[in-house]
């Protein structure tokens, strides 16, 4: 700061402080243009259920403990340490006796990687948070949980993977104009594929959600060094994003939590868009999300659904559900039957969800303006003018 003139110190971090609370209130999010829609990545043969990269090695047994299990969980690693590089990965394991294993402890391992702000400090993180649970139930034997949930899974790594060069992008222009670090709140990206969802005998408190119920009780435990703008790892979920039983045909998706409508609303919104585009696979009349019309006030009365939520919602944890259900159809029919295989999978709805949430990840993430676009004449203009703009929508902020 060079003063020109003179301020009392005291007018100015009251004028700080103000700015602080003004901009840690922002719910900062940003529409996408129609062209960045219409532009966005589109899985192609990734999701082949036969040799598709990124969802094939998903569907098998991989029920907790046993090799399918590690094969899936080596299949995250390898796709994030080759295609997503910049993500750190980790893994959290943890034991429980289950109602079949006679007394022996068995594995549960959930994956977690993350994306921050490479200038960013762990605790100062907000960081939206995508989840799903990799593990498949028990029984029937041969199960394969096609939409439960292989395919959300293989969702989320698609929307990440179309992301991340934007991402890259973003954040490399604003160190590189040093636009960074300063008053804005800093976001990142979280992934958890969890394990041990399924109940091995019958759902009860304790014969389900191992793993989620493990990790929220693992990382409430835990507190980011002082002065962190969060306080641990909970708290730095700005929102928790769980997509499970997605991948049949014309969803159902209702919205649990009045805190949360308005980024389901954006979800709803951003359906529309995709449609009246046309560039949506499935061809469903019905709107997916059936209470965006709703004013949040009044949501969903049957309460909500029992799943890896719960644990992370217990501990205030801001929770969006992307499950299809309704009160009148249930869940997907072939839910928890042997045909929840690949075979039954919608496949494209499966590739509309994966666009969905990736239109989702790169509004929150404010990615507008930096997705390559080949057929652009001057990109290092266009670049430019989104940082201009991008500077002078700061200014009219403050
Ligand atoms: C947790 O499990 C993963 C996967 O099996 C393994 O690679 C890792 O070493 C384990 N971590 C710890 C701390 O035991
Ligand atoms: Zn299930």
């Amino acid at each position: 700061m060079s003063p020109a003139y003179h301020i009392p110190p005291g007018i100015v971090s009251l004028w700080l402080g103000l700015l602080i609370v003004l901009f840690t209130c922002v719910d900062a999010y940003e529409e996408i243009s129609d062209n960045t829609l219409s532009g966005l990545l589109r899985p192609n043969n990734d999701f082949d259920i036969h040799n598709g990269a990124l969802l094939s090695p998903i569907l098998r047994t991989r029920v907790p403990g046993t090799p399918g299990s590690t094969a899936v969980l080596n299949h995250f690693a390898d796709f994030f340490r080759t295609t997503l590089p910049k993500w750190t990965i980790e893994f959290h394991n943890s034991t429980a006796k289950t109602p079949l294993s006679n007394g022996k402890d068995v594995p549960f391992r959930n994956f977690i990687a993350t994306r921050d702000p490479p200038w960013a400090s762990v605790g100062d993180v907000g960081r939206l948070t995508l989840v799903a649970h990799y593990d498949s139930k028990i029984a029937p034997e041969g199960f394969i949980g096609g939409i439960d949930s292989a395919a959300p899974c293989a969702m989320i790594m698609h929307a990440m993977r179309s992301i991340d060069a934007a991402l890259e992008k973003k954040w490399s222009a604003l160190k590189e104009q040093e636009l960074y670090g300063y008053l804005e709140e800093e976001r990142g990206l979280q992934v958890i594929f969890l394990d041990g969802e399924e109940a091995f005998k019958e759902w009860t408190a304790t014969d389900s959600l191992y793993g989620s119920r493990a990790l929220a009780t693992h990382w409430d435990d835990q507190v980011y060094p002082a002065m962190s703008e969060f306080k641990g790892p909970l708290s730095s979920i700005s929102l928790f994003v769980l997509l499970d039983l997605l991948g049949s045909k014309s969803p159902t998706i209702q919205s649990y939590y009045e805190t949360t409508h308005w980024a389901y609303q954006r979800l709803g919104a951003l359906e529309k868009r995709f449609k009246s585009l046309k560039h949506f696979k499935s061809n469903s009349a019905d709107s997916w999300f059936i209470d965006t019309e709703n004013d949040g006030h009044r949501l969903a009365p049957m309460g909500g659904i029992q799943d890896d939520h719960l644990p992370f919602l217990a501990k205030g944890v801001e929770i969006l559900h992307l499950i299809d259900y309704s009160p009148f159809k249930g869940f997907p029919p072939v839910w928890h039957t042997i045909d929840d295989d690949g075979e039954h999978l919608d496949l494209d709805t499966v590739e509309d969800w994966s666009m969905l949430v990736t239109a989702f990840v790169a509004e929150w993430m404010e990615l507008e303006g930096f997705f390559d676009r080949p057929s652009s004449p001057s990109p290092r203009n266009d670049e430019s003018a989104e940082l201009e703009a991008l500077r002078l929508s700061r200014k009219t902020e403050l």
